[in-house]
């Protein structure tokens, strides 16, 4: 079949929003095309997307060791807002659109870490508001800094129906899970939880929470975010990508590893040692089961992170779209206190780092191509293997979703650890 005289031409922006425009990855994986080129290439479809996905899902914008201690801020972009995330003195973690209530000046820069005396004060005219957003000055407060003299001119007190505590921030909803800070820019949104459906769960003896930064680092690429979730999720490329992956995560030892929720997961068991240790050199946590002992769990977040977790180190890897074929990718090395006090941990670490910077820019190099590849004319989409791609199969039907306006989470395997040659199992 020609695939290209499937679709128009070219597409009206309204067209990305119609069920109709996915109908051939709609389809089941054994016959369902990929996704519309258009969803990696053109401006209006990352418009729309910007808005319907980013704007309106558990985005993954941080992790608890940016907002440590009360006061502590950092500054994410999510679909095209600037929003503050900090944690109040309760130890709550807060979230704020990025915009003072007075004249609308955008407060902190995008390197703030901290603000000084637990306020967020407007650079303006020095309105300030407390960790919880509520406006405490305009700008009287507190060291203000005002001279006692001055204080009547600067009184807002006098101003028509004015209560400065009708002007708060415009608060964001926030949520953590496993150590990940989210936000969701919707109104009243579903809890984070659903959206993680059995990955609490699943990974219940981890303690995520409690495992720590021991490195970062950030990757810029040419491709659209999409491309480099799709691409971490099937391991079809293995063999001609990654041949020092492959000595660790064998493509036998691939499983799908899949619940119900807005994610895809695989995992490969038992991980193989490596010449030197490999993913196995620090020891893992101490409270996990014999399984999650010998298994590296991948999971794809949707929209945009991958969580790749060992029994002893994380790899964790956030996306940014920066336009359709633009990609700021924020990495963390993560490790728990107990595996850091091994002896030689601080090498085991070096030479972690250094494995998944060959892997990823490896990753980095195959995504560039394809985003490259993809502005083909006569390409209108390919043919899935089934073996290994119904995550890519599953997580552009959950775009869609999005797009069209459904929400629903998807289902997962029957079994825990799917084996994933496995055909007709779904
Ligand atoms: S704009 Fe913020 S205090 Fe005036
Ligand atoms: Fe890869």
């Amino acid at each position: 079949m020609d695939y290209k005289d499937l679709y128009p031409e070219t597409f009206k922006p309204e067209d990305f929003l119609k069920e109709e425009t996915y109908r051939y990855t709609r389809a089941g994986v054994e016959s369902a095309l990929t996704i519309i080129p258009e969803a990696y290439t053109s401006e209006e479809f990352y418009r729309l997307e910007q808005k319907r996905v980013f704007g309106n899902s558990w985005v993954l914008v941080g992790i608890k060791d940016m907002v440590a201690k009360p006061g502590d801020v950092f500054v994410a972009d999510v679909a095209g807002q600037s929003i503050i995330v900090t944690r109040n003195k309760e130890g709550e973690l807060r979230a704020f659109y990025n915009v003072c209530r007075h004249r609308g000046v955008m407060m902190l820069d995008s390197d703030c870490t901290h603000v000084r005396g637990s306020r967020i004060r407007c650079p303006y005219h020095s309105w300030a508001y407390d960790l919880n957003g509520e406006c405490i000055g305009t700008p009287l407060f507190e060291d203000s800094d005002i001279p006692e003299d001055m204080r009547g001119v600067f009184d807002m007190g006098g101003v028509d129906k004015f209560q400065k505590e009708d002007y708060p921030l415009f608060g964001v909803s926030v949520d953590s899970w496993g150590g990940m800070i989210f936000v969701h820019l919707g109104k009243d949104p579903a809890p984070l939880l659903e959206q993680l459906g059995d990955l609490p769960q699943r990974f219940e003896n981890y303690r995520l929470d409690e495992w720590t930064v021991v490195r970062e680092r950030e990757f810029i690429f040419k491709s659209n975010y999409k491309l480099v979730g799709e691409n971490y999720m099937e391991y079809y490329h293995l063999p001609w990508v990654h041949p020092e992956l492959i000595k660790v995560s064998r493509m036998e030892d691939h499983y799908r590893w899949q619940g119900p929720g807005l994610y895809t997961g695989m995992t490969t068991w038992p991980i193989s040692a490596g010449d030197d240790g490999g993913w196995l050199g620090l020891p893992p946590v101490s409270t996990l089961s014999d399984i999650n002992r010998e298994s590296a769990r991948f999971i794809w977040l949707f929209p945009n992170a991958a969580l790749s977790v060992m029994p002893n180190h994380i790899f964790l890897m956030m996306t940014k779209p920066d336009g359709p074929d633009r990609t700021v990718e924020q990495t963390w090395l993560l490790c728990h206190p107990e595996s850091l006090e091994a002896d030689g941990a601080q090498e085991e670490i070096d030479q972690l780092v250094e494995f998944w910077t060959l892997v990823n820019q490896q990753d980095i190099d195959i995504v560039e191509k394809v985003q490259a590849g993809l502005k083909m004319n006569p390409y209108r989409g390919g043919r899935m293997c089934y073996h290994f791609e119904e995550p890519v199969h599953r997580i552009q039907n959950i775009l869609i979703d999005k797009m069209v306006g459904l929400e629903r989470i998807p289902d997962g395997d029957a079994v825990e650890q799917q084996p994933m040659f496995n055909r007709t199992e779904g």
